[in-house]
């Protein structure tokens, strides 16, 4: 054997010793599995529903969806909630972190028309959870604005902030006694990015370095005057918390010249603080980097004024402190560098890309899933988790997502690799003091993986999609999730027999 075969022999034994073996998550530690309204409940024009931008989409450009599939059925839970929450038993998850549709309880997103059957699909839904000892964790909008908010400007009007106050009082008023878990938002980056920016999600406007901008500043202020209202008129009494889901990547530098140093700091303060920083720094504002990018930018560009909005004093007290926690998606890494450095990109002038200016790629040496965009990585959730801790003083941080996608079957032994290496991930943050107090694993069960239909599965539980009673089955995931939960250990070893540790329904 060649002495540097030895040595990487030895390494590997290292990278593996430190890993290898049980680790235990605290008792006190919440785990759970998340889910989104669009993505399962189905009964779109059911129940005095009325139409969000996701039905306008789906149903008048079909061809936008990777297998010209849409939500109007999905996994059918509004009429399968039931079998839902059985698997939730289970799985033995401590909450179920799931979305309301703006336009089940307000079926054009106004306050003036509410809708009872919406409100009792959900009373009925959490009242079923709580049978369980299930504690509900509510996003109060995944992405399926009321399309006659969209005929308003959506997110770029600021007439939305009042309407989504409305909407947010509503499900206060009528769900607050139960579910003490609240988040304001999924994901910004998907909302204003890829629906305004870019035409990747809906409503699809393609028109770059504008409205992207007023959508986060809406979004920002909407979600200040929610906490601000739960804060006053309901926490007192109902004893919630409230806090808003953030997506980020951790996006590692290409090298360590300082330049791809800056490039990871830029990358991140664009995506992460460019809605973080507003509520969790000492500034209440906008990261530095962004206000003074898109603000010389515009100048030189011939705009009257910076394309990213400016906050008042006022605002910027109310964002201040505005999240009772910090929720983090996470999936994925990338690696970035400026692209100053070759111009190898040219970015629409102006854009959000052109702004931030960096290049981000992925090593084709870590593993595959059944996304495009979703490599495997562990170690970026680590740096991601630590990032925070340093960034903004070690707050309490909630994980709510984290998973990976199939493309279909039931021995998914791979995700099982990935849970487990990201739960480990979580428990090297936790060692170095990051306050990290649950997990949510995405998803429950296959659903509408929005663009992609449903060729993308992030299931604990496979659905099978031809089977008129869309029937669930649990994959072998499922089993060593509800085995982790149930010991609350991850065993880095562990892969299970088949159907050992959970009755499921025959494969
Ligand atoms: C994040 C989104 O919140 C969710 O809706 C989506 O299904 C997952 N990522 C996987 O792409």
């Amino acid at each position: 054997m060649s002495f540097i075969r030895l040595i990487t022999l030895f390494c590997c034994y290292l990278a593996f010793a430190k890993v290898n073996g049980q680790r235990t998550f605290p008792p006190e530690f919440k785990f759970g599995v998340g889910t989104s309204a669009y993505q399962i409940e189905g009964a779109w024009n059911e129940g005095g529903k009325g139409e969000s931008i996701w039905d306008r989409l789906v149903h008048h450009f079909p061809e936008k969806i990777a297998d010209g599939t849409n939500g109007d059925i999905a996994c059918d839970s509004y009429h399968n909630y039931k079998r839902d929450v059985e698997m939730l038993a289970e799985l033995g998850v401590n909450m179920y972190r799931f979305s309301m549709a703006w336009t089940r309880i307000m079926p054009s997103g106004i306050s003036n028309e509410i809708n009872q059957a919406g409100i009792d699909y959900y009373n009925n839904l959490i009242d079923e959870l709580l049978k369980y000892n299930i504690e509900p964790m509510v996003t109060l909008y995944h992405w399926d604005l009321p399309q006659r908010l969209q005929e308003m400007g959506g997110w770029t009007n600021r007439e939305i902030v009042d309407h989504f106050r409305e909407y947010a009082r509503v499900a206060f008023e009528n769900f607050g006694d139960r579910v003490k878990w609240w988040t304001t938002f999924n994901e910004p980056y998907p909302i204003c990015v890829l629906s305004y920016e870019y035409d990747s999600m809906a409503p699809g406007y393609d028109f770059a370095g504008i409205p992207t901008y007023l959508c986060g500043h809406h979004l920002l202020l909407s979600h200040a005057e929610a906490v601000e209202l739960y804060r006053t008129q309901f926490q007192p009494t109902q004893n919630g918390i409230i806090g808003f889901t953030m997506d980020s990547s951790w996006n590692e530098p290409r090298s360590d010249s300082e330049d791809d140093k800056e490039a990871s700091e830029l990358a991140m303060q664009f995506a992460l603080g460019w809605y973080m920083h507003p509520m969790f720094s000492e500034s209440g504002n906008y990261p530095q980097a962004m206000i003074d990018r898109v603000g010389n930018l515009s100048m030189e560009q011939g705009f009257a004024q910076s394309r990213l909005p400016q906050f008042t004093d006022q605002e910027i007290e109310k964002l201040k402190g505005s999240a009772d926690f910090f929720g983090l998606n996470h999936y994925t890494t990338s690696i970035v560098y400026k692209n100053d450095a070759d111009n190898s990109v040219n970015f629409r002038v102006p854009s959000y890309d052109h702004d931030r200016n960096t290049v981000g790629y992925q090593d084709p040496d870590w593993p595959d899933s059944g996304s495009d965009w979703l490599k495997v990585n562990p170690q970026g959730l680590y740096r991601l988790l630590t990032w925070i801790r340093n960034e903004y003083n070690n707050p309490l941080v909630y994980i709510t997502e984290n998973g990976v996608s199939d493309r279909g079957g039931t021995k998914d032994i791979e995700r099982v690799s990935y849970y487990n290496s990201y739960l480990n991930a979580v428990l090297d943050a936790m060692d170095e003091g990051s306050d990290i107090r649950g997990y949510v694993a995405w998803s429950l069960m296959d659903n509408f993986e929005w663009r992609a239909g449903l060729t993308e599965r992030f299931g604990l539980y496979y659905v099978d999609y031809e089977d008129p009673s869309l029937t669930r089955i649990a994959k072998t995931s499922a089993k060593v999730y509800a085995n982790i939960i149930k010991t609350r250990m991850i065993d880095l070893d562990y892969l299970p027999e088949p159907d050992v540790l959970i009755p499921g329904p025959e494969e």
